[in-house]
């Protein structure tokens, strides 16, 4: 037997997700009581679960999962100006048993919407939709109906990025979205460093500790004292984790590790998956990218803990079952989001609660 459909619906466009979305015919669980708040960079929240950029494309979204007991919600990325998705599909599954390892990645993988994973531990998917955003003037107003959508002490985190742009450079667009989201509303900020859909540079800046410094110190002075996260791509190489993080920690409070790796995709033709020009490579997310995420966690644990710096480890990829969470915590995460595993599974945090996870 097949496990049910996603909740945001991959076989129709993003646009359509947008406008309709979630659709999801059961009623939540009820709010489970918390025993004990955390602290999430300084804010007060009832657990250490929540989403990251991707699934919540607005506050219909955010209010969804909030009830379903997901507790940290981030808003998809946002921009200072209005841009479009990629054509559908933006989502295939890629049908793959097992965590990859780096070298999986180095041949093409087949993808499909055509495919009925028997468990959660079998959704491997790729996504591709170019960072899409609303304009200011749409996402603004939504980001305060995100907040009224939220139970008391949930969090709502806005992901930016910034494009060196006719009238201001990369840095000072990623300040200017930034502080536009803080005034909006958000209680944490998130600077997406890492996206392997985009072309530009702004995709794989954590590789850069010089470039992620410059945007962050800009980020920093524009929001004042709201908590940023910086979230990067997977890592492998501890030294880029020692130089980064040395850049990086006096102006963040959390780092969000990993987004999407990227891969070849291809159809069982053998002919690019996605349609149209600069998508044969596009990110892979779920339980195939698990090992990968928590192996750049556990780097980003050891070079926090020698440096003694303050920032906080959010976990992300492959977050698929309740399993998977008490990995990243063991690994050395804070605090673990789920995309994929969320879009399949809306009841991932509260079976995950239910362990009595502490
Ligand atoms: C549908 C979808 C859309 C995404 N959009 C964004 C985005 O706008 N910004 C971002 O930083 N990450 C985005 N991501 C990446 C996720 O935040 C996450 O880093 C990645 O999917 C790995 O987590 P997962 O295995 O739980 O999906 C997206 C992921 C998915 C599945």
């Amino acid at each position: 037997m097949s496990i049910a459909p996603p909740v945001y619906d991959i076989r129709i466009s993003y646009e359509e997700n947008y406008r309709n979305g979630p659709v999801f015919g059961i009623a939540p669980p009820p709010l489970q009581s918390t025993h004990q708040l955390v602290s999430f960079l300084g804010i007060p929240c009832r657990s250490r679960i929540g989403i990251p950029a991707g699934p919540l494309l607005n506050s219909d979204w955010i209010g969804f999962y909030a009830k379903m007991g997901f507790d940290i919600l981030t808003y998809k990325t946002v921009r200072s100006h209005s841009h479009p998705s990629y054509q559908n599909p933006n989502c295939l599954y890629v049908p793959f048993n097992r965590p990859f390892k780096m070298e999986d990645l180095a041949s093409p993988l087949i993808a499909t919407l055509d495919f009925h994973p028997q468990s959660m531990s079998s959704v491997t998917i790729t996504n591709s939709f170019g960072m899409p955003s609303q304009p200011p003037s749409v996402w603004i107003p939504d980001i305060r109906e995100s907040i009224n959508s939220l139970a008391q002490n949930q969090v709502l985190v806005v992901s930016v990025v910034g494009i060196e742009q006719n009238d201001c450079s990369m840095p000072e667009d990623f300040a200017r979205t930034a502080k536009m989201a803080k005034e909006a509303g958000a209680m944490a900020i998130e600077v997406n460093f890492s996206c392997p859909n985009v072309k530009g540079k702004e995709g794989q800046l954590y590789q850069s500790p010089e470039s992620s410094m410059k945007v962050l110190s800009m980020v920093r002075e524009a929001i004042g004292e709201t908590p940023l996260i910086m979230k990067v791509g997977q890592i492998s190489d501890p030294d880029l984790a020692e130089m980064l993080m040395e850049k990086a920690a006096p102006y963040i409070q959390g780092i969000g590790a990993i987004n999407t790796v990227s891969g070849t995709i291809i159809n069982s033709n053998g002919q690019p998956a996605l349609p149209g020009p600069g998508r044969e490579r596009s990110g892979l997310c779920g339980a195939g990218i698990r090992n990968l995420a928590l192996q750049t966690v556990g780097i980003l644990r050891k070079v926090i803990d020698k440096g003694n710096l303050k920032v906080d480890i959010i976990g992300v990829g492959g977050y698929n079952t309740p399993d998977d969470y008490q990995l990243f915590i063991n690994e050395g995460a804070d605090f673990v989001m789920s995309a994929t595993g969320a879009m399949w599974d809306p009841y991932l945090a509260y079976v995950t609660k239910q362990r009595d996870i502490s």
